[in-house]
């Protein structure tokens, strides 16, 4: 990617910003293993920390201020027709998505915790998306599938966030579209890591991040004026997969960063004396899972 004056000056503040945040914020991610940390994460959002999550959500404003940046059409969603929705948790984009999407565009909302489908399924009342549950690291869904994904709040839950971003950029068709929403290593984003036990980022990580899967920074989109001058609601950001660019190099990537990921996670479940976790099953791409696909029907709660 080219670098602008104002990016390296956007990278140095980035790294200004860094350490106080990185020193205060929530440091289980980084220390437990991979497995341990997901298991912890789905127990998070089961329970009743995701039971009053879209109120969290209405309050902190974000779920109306996704809503507004739908409606404006700062990412404008009537270009696509098949949509995913990945960490979808109580459907609080997928609401907006319901109305500003195409009515013709397929609408798949997965997320790790089945629970938090059930709810968003159980709050939205509308038997048009398609509900599944699946580990972002691991999506059941071939190459190539979606024009359009929609990530908010979800890569927080990775140590490192290219696995994820690479199962993104591998179900996107060329020239497709991701919009990312991110804690940001800030103060405000040290808050929202130690409550939801997650980590946060730095714009120029994100970027450096989304660039070795092969996805593209299109553009940065702030919620308000205040968000922007303040940074106080976290990064947002339109991605692409660049024409031409072939799957391949960041499935490779993302095998070679899932094998170290597992790898490194093992070792430290043996430290703590977890050596018969739970077993990887490999799933239908190839990635390994610990869950198999499962799609909630709309008729069954
Ligand atoms: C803070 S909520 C975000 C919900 C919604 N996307 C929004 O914009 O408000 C995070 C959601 O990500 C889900 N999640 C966490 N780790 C995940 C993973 N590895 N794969 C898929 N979903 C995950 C959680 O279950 C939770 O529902």
């Amino acid at each position: 990617m080219k670098m602008t004056a104002a990016n390296m000056d956007q990278k140095s503040k980035d790294k200004k910003r860094r350490p106080l945040p990185r020193l205060l914020e929530f440091q289980g991610i980084r220390r437990w293993g991979l497995e341990q940390y997901r298991r912890k994460v789905r127990r998070i959002y089961d329970g009743p920390a995701g039971h009053v999550l879209p109120w969290g959500s209405i309050l902190s404003l974000h779920e109306p201020l996704v809503g507004h940046l739908l409606r404006a059409k700062k990412f404008d969603v009537s270009r696509f027709h098949d949509i995913l929705d990945v960490g979808s948790g109580a459907g609080q984009i997928l609401r907006h998505l319901l109305k500003v999407a195409r009515p013709d565009a397929r609408l798949v909302a997965c997320d790790l915790s089945t629970q938090m489908l059930r709810r968003a399924r159980q709050r939205l009342k509308s038997d048009r998306p398609e509900f599944i549950t699946a580990d972002i690291t691991s999506l059941p869904f071939p190459d190539e599938s979606f024009d359009c994904v929609t990530c908010g709040w979800v890569l927080e839950h990775l140590p490192d966030p290219r696995p994820g971003l690479a199962e993104m950029a591998r179900v996107l068709r060329p020239g497709g579209s991701i919009l990312i929403l991110a804690t940001e290593a800030t103060l405000s984003g040290v808050i929202v890591s130690r409550t939801w036990k997650c980590r946060t980022y730095s714009r120029d990580e994100l970027r450096e991040a989304c660039s070795d899967v092969g996805l593209t920074w299109r553009e940065q989109m702030w919620f308000t004026r205040f968000h922007e001058l303040f940074k106080m609601g976290g990064i947002l950001v339109e991605a692409t997969r660049c024409n031409g660019t072939t799957p391949t190099p960041a499935s490779a990537d993302r095998g070679g960063i899932e094998q170290d990921q597992d790898r490194q996670s093992r070792e430290r479940d043996q430290e703590h004396g977890k050596a018969n976790g739970p077993t990887l099953q490999p799933s239908s791409n190839g990635s390994k899972t610990d869950a198999s696909p499962t799609t909630i029907s709309t008729a069954n709660p």
